[in-house]
């Protein structure tokens, strides 16, 4: 059976003692959840360090937002695999679209630090997702099978199955505009297919997901949590959240 993943991703958000802050409140309410509830803060780089300690023993993991292909070299302003991995991460999001947006991430550099994030020990969670532009043209599966693929390329079987996927409609980002469930379960149906290998591999959805709707898409057979922004910055909501999903 597939766990239940809840990964908040709190994108630009937070300084180290503000990361400490949530931590403190959000633990002991995280302790109280369903044990079924894999449970990942994906804090900047800045906040790693701050709240690691506190972390450990806990039941939540630690996640980054980006990981560079190479293990170290001349890449001024890039983390590798290796240091992600000192600091206790677990996790780390690779492709996210504001990466892909801003940050000139392509098909072929999340193919590559997926395979990096791999071979340093992190479970990569690989999200695409296509545009409004896209969606109402009728090319949903073909660009997000297409980005699936592209990510997955060359890794082994052993590899594939270690990954996590998020499907993240970019239109439903920070809009309050979510997708409807039964259409992401959908897509993920189709993401679970383009790929041999996929059918144990946990894929989130992100988009605009709140306490309020979680449940309506974890009750979904192919979705296995969400990839959380805005409602995963306040320790309660992102507690209620991760009950909810479970
Ligand atoms: P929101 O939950 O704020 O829509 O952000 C989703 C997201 O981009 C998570 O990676």
């Amino acid at each position: 059976m597939r766990p239940v993943i809840c990964a908040g991703n709190w994108k630009m958000h937070k300084t180290g003692r503000e990361a400490v802050a949530f931590v403190d409140a959000f633990l002991p309410l995280a302790s109280a959840l369903p044990g079924r509830v894999e449970i990942v803060l994906c804090p900047p780089f800045t906040a790693l360090a701050a709240i690691r300690a506190k972390l450990d023993g806990s039941r939540v993991r630690l996640g980054a937002q980006d990981v560079h292909w190479e293990e170290s070299g001349a890449f001024t302003g890039a983390i590798s695999a290796p240091m992600l991995r000192e600091y206790g991460v677990h996790y780390v999001i690779i492709g996210h679209s504001e990466r892909r947006e801003y940050f000139g991430d392509t098909d072929l550099t999340v193919r590559l630090k997926t395979a990096a994030a791999l071979a340093g020990g992190l479970t990569p969670i690989v999200a695409v997702g296509e545009t409004i532009a896209l969606r109402d043209a009728g090319k949903t599966l073909s660009h997000v099978t297409l980005q699936t693929r592209a990510a997955l390329e060359g890794l082994s079987q052993a590899d594939v199955a270690r990954v996590v996927l998020a499907y993240e409609p970019i239109w439903a980002i920070g809009t309050g505009r979510s997708c409807d469930p039964s259409e992401a379960n959908a897509v993920m149906a189709e993401m679970r297919a383009c790929v041999p290998g996929l059918r144990d591999v946990p894929i989130l959805y992100g988009g605009s997901v709140k306490p309020e709707n979680i449940a309506a898409y974890t009750t979904q057979p192919e979705i296995d949590g969400g990839l959380v922004g805005g409602a995963s910055l306040d320790p309660s909501s992102f507690a209620a959240l991760c009950e909810k999903a479970s």
